[in-house]
């Protein structure tokens, strides 16, 4: 069975709580179980992890390409705009990578416009809500030609 890597950067733990007028009430365990449903309806399972800590994020991106993942959906916070390093490990890895963010970035300060992974994305989705972890997963089959299974 493939597998598709979900990680989520620094903060995201605390989602529900953190700023719901930006990022909602639903919670990490709410995006698990929705990522977890989606990626079901394409025989896919997921291994899905958060870190506040970088290098975390970069070793998971390096598992990702060495278990040969069929594709990872990554969140990856405020790292996103700051981390040549997750950068780095996308192309490296030569894994599809979806970049997700919750909030719609653009609409926001200019600091968050700027993306370091989106250069290196095969796709990049914002402002969709924790549904946009959905659409990712959606959006990787479609690229990928796997089709839904019933
Ligand atoms: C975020 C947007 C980032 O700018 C921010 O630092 C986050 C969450 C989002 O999901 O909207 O931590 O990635």
């Amino acid at each position: 069975m493939a597998t598709i890597y979900v990680l989520n950067g620094p903060n995201l733990n605390l989602l529900g709580t953190r700023e719901p007028d930006i990022y909602g009430h639903a919670t990490l365990a709410d995006v698990e179980k929705l990522c977890r449903a989606t990626a079901e309806r394409f025989g896919w399972a997921v291994e899905f992890r958060q870190s506040n800590h970088e290098g975390d994020l970069v070793d998971s991106i390096q598992e990702a390409a060495e278990k040969k993942a069929a594709g990872i959906v990554l969140n990856a916070g405020a790292y996103t705009h700051t981390s040549l390093a997750i950068h780095d490990a996308i192309l490296a890895a030569k894994v599809a990578v979806i970049e997700v963010h919750i909030s719609n970035v653009f609409a926001r300060e200019k600091l968050r416009h700027h993306s370091y992974i989106a250069p290196v994305a095969k796709a990049s989705l914002c402002g969709f809500g924790i549904d946009g972890y959905a659409l990712a997963l959606i959006g990787l089959a479609a690229m990928t030609g796997t089709s839904a299974k019933t």
